[in-house]
């Protein structure tokens, strides 16, 4: 498909190769006992265990050199899915723990080696992680506080959305607010539509990371699509952690034929083994999306993207299509 694309949400460690982070546990000599399965992907099959597996991948990433390496191998998937502009979650908790001072080199790694790509475009969204708990989460909150600027413009949380509430977290997020930075959160991919209620009225998000669930509430899409509120949306992933059974009760088209705005992304692609190409060939075939709904799908991604008035420009330029 010659139309480009707009990821909104893409977490680094979780877009890692299994290769990559096999050929770092070797020059390290770290033993990754139960990542892999036999034939080399990640092994998981449920999300408490996805998010285990991910996190024992990450013992891997030591430095900023790995992140640097990292991005580079991440964004060179993405070009070669047509990806013009991504946003990726960057974690400080994986960063050096959440030190500033550490998280501003690893921070500088990742846009060095960004840096260098000129097909793609890349802005950060500093990421807490839920299950580390609140206090955790203003450390990452600091960080983004501490680096807000061109290339990091956002922040959000991901991790275990059954721990906790989202207002448990508020605080971090008005830092993050008040420091300039846009806001979007994991809600309504495990914990109901409640959960997305939570992010739009404690942490008043813009965009919600899957949102999927609100599907169940019906005054909870009116609201989505009233006050435009973007979902970024990544079914694969839904499919593989089982949020749904199959492709066909996937609520994609639901929320879009009720003026929900919604976007495409795929998560952690290797971990599902999927790429964006993939996900929009499933589009298709299951809900019979066209050039003009793809297209129109990354407009709305290029109007919700966390970046400045030149940048989205840009975008929405690329994405005209050709007279
Ligand atoms: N971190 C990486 N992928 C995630 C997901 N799908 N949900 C919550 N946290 C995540
Ligand atoms: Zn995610």
């Amino acid at each position: 498909m010659s139309i480009p694309k707009i990821e909104l949400h893409l977490h680094i460690e979780g877009a890692a190769p299994p290769a990559f982070i096999r050929g770092l546990a070797q020059e390290k000599g770290t033993n990754l006992e139960g990542v892999f399965n036999k034939d080399g992907s990640y092994r998981f099959e449920n999300f408490n265990q996805f998010l285990s597996v991910y996190e024992a991948a990450c013992t891997v990433l030591t430095g900023p050199d790995d992140f640097g390496r990292l991005t580079t191998a991440v964004l060179e998937q993405s070009i070669e899915q047509g990806v013009i502009y991504t946003e990726a979650f960057l974690s400080p908790d994986f960063c050096g723990g959440g030190d500033v001072g550490a998280w501003r080199e690893y921070m500088h790694a990742m846009q060095e080696a960004a840096a260098k790509l000129p097909q793609i475009e890349m802005r950060g969204i500093i990421t807490c992680i839920r299950h580390f708990g609140p206090d955790q989460a203003k450390t990452a909150a600091i960080c983004a506080r501490e680096t807000a600027g061109e290339f990091i413009t956002g922040f959000g949380m991901g991790g275990d959305e059954m721990q906790g509430t989202q207002g448990d977290f508020a605080y971090s997020f008005d830092m993050a607010r008040e420091a300039g930075l846009r806001l979007t959160t994991h809600a309504g991919e495990w914990g109901g539509a409640e959960s997305v209620w939570q992010a739009v009225r404690d942490l008043k998000v813009e965009r919600i990371g899957h949102g999927v669930q609100a599907i169940d509430d019906p005054a909870l899409v009116d609201h989505l699509a009233e006050h435009q509120i973007v979902l970024e949306v990544c079914p694969g992933s839904n499919v593989a952690l089982g949020v749904y059974a199959d492709w066909r009760s996937h609520p994609i088209e639901r929320l879009r034929e009720r003026g929900v705005p919604v976007t495409v992304s795929t998560d952690d692609p290797p971990f599902f083994h999927t790429t964006l190409s993939e996900e929009y060939d499933l589009l298709g075939h299951h809900f019979g999306w066209e050039e003009e709904t793809i297209r129109a799908v990354n407009v709305t991604a290029a109007n919700a993207a966390f970046c400045d008035a030149a940048t989205r420009d840009k975008l929405l330029k690329a994405l005209e299509p050709a007279s």
